[in-house]
């Protein structure tokens, strides 16, 4: 059964550790990743963008598949199905649908109008029992259309938003989605900290996941983030696999074709992925 993230996310940040956030894109990515968490025995939360949802046939397509594969898997680690950077409707819609935890960034409208509209949404999440993220300060980077500048947050407007009752807050602290260039700065720990100061034992989140230092994850995780958002790095890792297989030719010697051989490297990079976030991440063995 789904769960909120609520527990999974207090009990993290009271234990010093992130529970990772996974994007899924279709059955193979969903499947790989909560066999990982159930191997490692980690907590564990799906994300699904407004975009990998529409492409995944709709939100309830995916809350079917994902409850079909929690009993048909045997998974008993807790698992979230979470909207990532959703819209007013597309959280509304999630809700509707089933899932048990939604996003919603509204980050890019002034203030007040994120407060009025994150409101709404947490009355909603609470009569129902799910758990709601909200953002502040845009995270950098192009993520299926949403393009945010990578603002560090404003502390006394993360604390008005946290006071709103959100389960999560997800603050910009100069992180992008996707690679990041070679001139980055880097996270900024001044921004995190004056966040952390702020909002107490709100379990604070880092997306754009991918490509962050290993130094820098531990040093979030102590300064209060108990989310981390991963995406991009599946995709690579998915890709690179699936690469190598056609290009050693594999798909044309036997019956190399059958889309159930042709995907199965990539899935066993996408477990290699989760794997490596988890350990780091410090998640394994705390379901
Ligand atoms: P990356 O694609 O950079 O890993 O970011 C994922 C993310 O933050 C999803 O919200």
């Amino acid at each position: 059964m789904l769960v909120s993230a609520k527990e999974m996310l207090t009990k993290a940040k009271a234990g010093k550790y992130a529970v990772g956030q996974f994007n899924i894109n279709n059955l193979e990515w969903t499947k790989a990743i909560l066999q990982t968490a159930q191997e490692l025995n980690s907590p564990v939360i799906l994300g699904v963008s407004e975009g990998a949802g529409k492409y995944m046939c709709g939100y309830k397509t995916v809350v079917g598949m994902v409850n079909g594969m929690l009993e048909e898997l045997n998974i008993t680690v807790p698992v979230a199905l979470h909207l990532d950077h959703g819209s007013f409707e597309g959280a509304k819609a999630c809700i509707n649908a089933g899932f048990s935890s939604i996003m919603f960034d509204g980050s890019h409208y002034p203030i007040e109008e994120n407060i009025e509209k994150t409101k709404q949404l947490v009355n909603a999440c609470d009569i129902l029992g799910l758990s709601i993220e909200a953002e502040v300060g845009s995270i950098g980077g192009e993520e299926d259309g949403v393009v945010g500048a990578g603002e560090c947050a404003d502390p006394e407007e993360c604390k008005m938003i946290a006071d709103l009752g959100v389960t999560m807050l997800a603050a910009g602290i100069g992180n992008i989605h996707g690679k990041y260039p070679d001139n980055w700065q880097g996270l900024s720990f001044e921004t995190l900290d004056a966040v952390q100061a702020k909002t107490g034992d709100m379990p604070l989140v880092l997306h754009g996941g991918t490509g962050i230092p290993a130094e820098m994850i531990k040093k979030a995780i102590s300064l209060g983030v108990a989310k981390i958002n991963v995406n991009t790095e599946c995709q690579l890792s998915f890709q690179e696999a699936t690469r190598k297989y056609i290009e050693e030719g594999k798909d044309q010697q036997g019956k190399g074709f059958d889309p159930r051989k042709l995907l199965a490297p990539g899935a066993e990079a996408i477990k290699a992925t989760v794997k490596e976030k988890m350990e780091l991440f410090g998640s394994v063995g705390k379901a």
